[in-house]
């Protein structure tokens, strides 16, 4: 695992931009992306920017259950807003957050990822350690499911809500060992809030408990912190 410290997350943004960079001169064409406010700042500099992704195919990591794509809290929303609008792909994958078959939309979605490897995954982090919505307990191994979201999660994502109660209490999410499936993983921590999470995922043993702590054993992975997320290391 390669850490990198950056001062905050304007230089992390230009750091995980030209990691986006290369791997798009390399000839990568399948992109996983992430949501929250992490991967503001990489989205801003992709959009500055003059790459192009008119040929590429995106696969997000999660959305949440009950949503429609037009709601400003849907991960659907923020993907339009943050990078879609300006930096089109031929294709954009993100979980149905409206098709109630829960089976259906986790087996359509695994498809999707088996048939399209990913060649860059973005990750953001939670406070308690998970990825994608991936909370801590989920197997190493598993592949995109329905889950409940940890009361640490909603009230972490509340900030983004009118009130906590307006939060979903389930969400489809990518699973972990999709998400390991990945050629390269670059996750990004910014924030104090973080800084427990970083340490455990980086120091930690790898265990379900946390779960971006199965990043130690990636041949690839990349971590972006801010002195903040990195001030437990
Ligand atoms: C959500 C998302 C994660 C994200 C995490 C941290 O739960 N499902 O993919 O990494 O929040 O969000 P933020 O970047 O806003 O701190």
């Amino acid at each position: 695992m390669k850490v990198i410290i950056v001062k905050n997350a304007a230089e992390g943004g230009k750091k995980a931009f030209e990691i986006f960079k290369k791997k798009l001169d390399e000839g990568a064409t399948v992109f996983g992306l992430a949501t929250g406010g992490t991967p503001e700042t990489t989205y801003q500099e992709l959009c500055d920017s003059d790459l192009d992704f008119s040929n590429c195919i995106s696969i997000n990591l999660d959305e949440y259950v009950g949503l429609p794509a037009d709601n400003p809290q849907s991960y659907h929303y923020y993907m339009k807003k943050h990078l879609f609008e300006k930096k089109p792909f031929a294709h954009s994958y993100l979980p149905d957050g409206q098709n109630d078959d829960a089976k259906v939309e986790c087996e359509r979605y695994s498809r999707i990822i088996a048939e399209n490897p990913v060649d860059l995954q973005l990750l953001g982090i939670g406070r308690n350690g998970h990825i994608g919505f991936n909370e801590p307990g989920s197997a190493f191994d598993g592949r995109t499911q329905k889950i409940r979201l940890t009361e640490s999660t909603i009230a972490a994502n509340a900030r983004y809500f009118e009130n906590e109660n307006d939060v979903p209490k389930y969400a489809y999410s990518m699973g972990i060992g999709e998400i390991m499936q990945a050629k390269t993983v670059l996750l990004e921590a910014y924030g104090k809030d973080k800084a427990d999470a970083i340490k455990k995922m980086v120091e930690g043993e790898p265990t379900e408990e946390v779960p971006a702590s199965v990043l130690q054993t990636h041949d690839d992975a990349i971590v972006i912190v801010d002195e903040d997320a990195a001030s437990l290391l």
